[in-house]
């Protein structure tokens, strides 16, 4: 079987996580900082914040930024529904502007009206789908004339360069950039995620918001009093300073996170090759066209995602997966538009709203992309869809 995605562990990640479990700390020790400084160090952000997934770090990040009830937050539709979700999480309101279809990121002409239509906008959430970065500097200018927020959802862009040459996630045009280590991500840890900032404030609330809101590091004690017996220190004391959540992420995850990250460069090397043998591939076939056609040099390739005429083509979508799945090749859709949900619907969403993410969600075909994919494998996968799509 030949998966769309699939992690690649090696001898040194399954040592890693042996001497984690060798030692006496699984949890909350040094691993996590250790993952931590790696991760911002690599992205060139002065802070990193581990959490147990992109989700959860979606939420603490919604809620560092301030969405809560009666703001709203506005993401893309064309992205997995925990980029929404964050908004519903915080007691917001969900809000989407059309994605641009040369990127298949949002669109800032979209936003700046979706930002009008939406005065109460907190925060909006850019998705750098499939790996390929937004444009931050137009974005955040769009932001910071609407006094909003920026988080990245950069779930699948961890390596990937903005076209200034700066690495996602170094917060120079957000607040705060959100990664994902799920397996079929460009680094695994099993499930996890991180939370990059260079803002002090925003890094104390996220650390507290990590941890039931107990309070972290160096703050200040709210009951100063019940923090020492006659001027001794009560070593037990610690104060929970608001609703907070257990979203932590083990040392076992971070070890492991922390010797994938040594392969991340040669990872991105293999997938950026693949994708660009998969562009050369497709190039004569009238009927496909790849979903992103610039930015490939410094794309992060989560996923390789092709645009399909399926009526000129004369195959559905289904019976094409169906028959690349009996050939057992795995294809997916990334991804059903999140206003298409029912949750979303029963909400008020209706995706006509967004003919731009209708149009793509209609053609789109996710590929077999990741480190591991041999050149034989990615030939027969070329040769496969060219047989079903003449
Ligand atoms: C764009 C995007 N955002 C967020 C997430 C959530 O990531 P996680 O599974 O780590 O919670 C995903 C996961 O697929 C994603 O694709």
């Amino acid at each position: 079987m030949i998966p769309y995605g699939r992690h690649f562990i090696d001898e040194d990640d399954i040592q890693a996580v042996v001497e984690v479990l060798r030692n006496a700390v699984l949890t909350q020790g040094p691993m996590v900082q250790a993952f931590e400084d790696a991760v911002a160090t690599y992205v060139g952000a002065r802070y990193a914040v581990a959490v147990s997934s992109a989700t959860a770090g979606l939420h603490l990040a919604a809620l560092a930024a301030g969405v809560g009830p009666g703001t709203s937050l506005i993401t893309s539709p064309i992205t997995f529904v925990a980029s929404a979700n964050a908004a519903l999480y915080a007691g917001a309101e969900a809000a989407f502007c059309d994605i641009d279809p040369a990127t298949i990121n949002m669109c800032p002409d979209n936003l700046r009206d979706a930002l009008r239509k939406h005065p109460n906008a907190r925060a909006v959430i850019p998705v750098h789908y499939a790996g390929l970065p937004c444009d931050m500097p137009l974005i955040k200018a769009i932001c910071d004339a609407a006094g909003a927020v920026l988080i990245e959802d950069a779930a699948h862009a961890l390596g990937a360069r903005y076209a200034d040459g700066q690495r996602v996630g170094c917060c120079a045009h957000s607040l705060m950039a959100v990664f994902s280590f799920h397996p079929v991500k460009n680094i695994a840890t099993g499930e996890g995620g991180m939370i990059t900032t260079n803002d002090e404030p925003t890094y104390r609330r996220l650390l507290r918001l990590r941890s039931h809101g107990i309070n972290k590091l160096t703050d200040s004690f709210q009951l100063p009093e019940q923090a020492t017996t006659a001027g001794v220190e009560n070593m037990w004391y610690y104060e929970m300073q608001e609703l907070g959540f257990h979203y932590r992420i083990t040392d076992i995850q971070c070890a492991l996170g922390l010797s994938q990250l040594k392969k991340l460069d040669q990872f991105l090397s293999r997938r950026t090759a693949l994708a660009s043998s998969y562009d050369q591939s497709f190039a004569s076939v009238q009927t496909i066209r790849p979903a992103q056609s610039s930015g490939h040099d410094r794309s992060g390739h989560h996923l390789y995602v092709l645009r399909i005429d399926y009526a000129t083509a004369k195959i559905s979508r289904a019976e094409l997966m169906h028959s690349l799945m009996a050939k057992q090749i795995v294809t997916q859709v990334h991804y059903i538009p999140v206003p298409n949900q029912p949750y979303y619907q029963s909400l008020g969403f209706q995706l006509a709203h967004y003919p731009n993410a209708q149009c793509f969600y209609d053609q789109a075909l996710s590929i077999p992309l990741f480190y591991g994919l041999t050149d034989e494998q990615q030939g027969f996968v070329v040769l496969a869809i060219k047989e079903l799509v003449p």
